[in-house]
């Protein structure tokens, strides 16, 4: 499997890193390290992990061909942690639209795609892997494999399976096995939730995930899809 590794003990965001050095950097160039100063999340977040305790990477796709799959990059990615953590035999693994896995209600991993199209696209993934405290007042439950498993897991034995898996799954696009994965799971799937989308607010049932896997949101007896936005459960 064709990619490239480096690691930093210490940097301020594997994304942000890669997106200043894309230039000389080649296709799957896999960025990881063990503590970020200024770890980027979604909608403008940050994202903290304390030093050595979970694994944070990106990594940088530059294929022409593959960039013009830029839109589900994220999603398939996602499928690929979620397939890892349950090779560790862990229970309740689900995806939430788009690109969150769970374990159970408690979030395991998030992930952050940036780039500039045509020319490239980062994809940034932090998983809880060793952490056993959360801080107070997060804005969901996390949990970590080691909370689950009731033991630390070898970060590194956890990247050579990921990274890997991912490579295969992006070089070797089967969209419709992955379409399968994440819709059997698909945590939102029968939930009642809040989206904004194009700047309005919808509340409705989450009836799937369509085959260009956006959400399908029913709402007033209207079929949404959904491709972006916040997804809030209610009720
Ligand atoms: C989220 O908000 O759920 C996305 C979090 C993404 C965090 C990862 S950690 C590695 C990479 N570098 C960053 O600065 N962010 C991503």
């Amino acid at each position: 499997m064709q990619y490239k590794q480096i690691h930093f003990d210490e940097i301020d965001s594997t994304n942000t890193y890669l997106k200043n050095t894309y230039r000389l950097m080649d296709n799957f160039t896999f960025v990881s390290t063990d503590y970020q100063s200024n770890g980027k999340g979604r909608n403008d977040r940050t994202w903290t992990s304390e030093k050595g305790e979970n694994l944070m990477f990106s990594f940088l796709i530059k294929d022409e061909a593959l960039l013009r799959q830029s839109p589900i990059i994220s999603l398939l990615s996602a499928v690929e942690v979620a397939k890892s953590i349950e090779a560790y035999k862990i229970k309740g693994v689900s995806i939430k639209w788009p690109n969150d896995v769970f374990i159970n209600d408690k979030k395991v991993c998030g992930i952050l795609a940036e780039g500039q199209l045509p020319n490239f696209m980062v994809v940034g993934i932090g998983i809880n892997t060793n952490q056993k405290k959360f801080p107070e007042g997060l804005r969901r439950p996390a949990t970590s494999l080691s909370l689950e498993l009731k033991k630390d897991i070898d970060i590194n034995e956890f990247k050579e399976l990921l990274f890997p898996s991912i490579v295969n799954s992006l070089t070797n696009l089967d969209i419709n096995k992955s379409l399968e994965y994440f819709r059997n799971h698909n945590y939102l799937l029968g939930k009642r939730v809040k989206a904004l989308f194009d700047n309005q607010e919808f509340v409705g049932e989450v009836v799937g995930v369509d085959d260009s896997f956006c959400l399908q949101i029913k709402a007033r007896n209207i079929l949404m899809h959904i491709d972006s936005g916040e997804i809030e459960i209610i009720g």
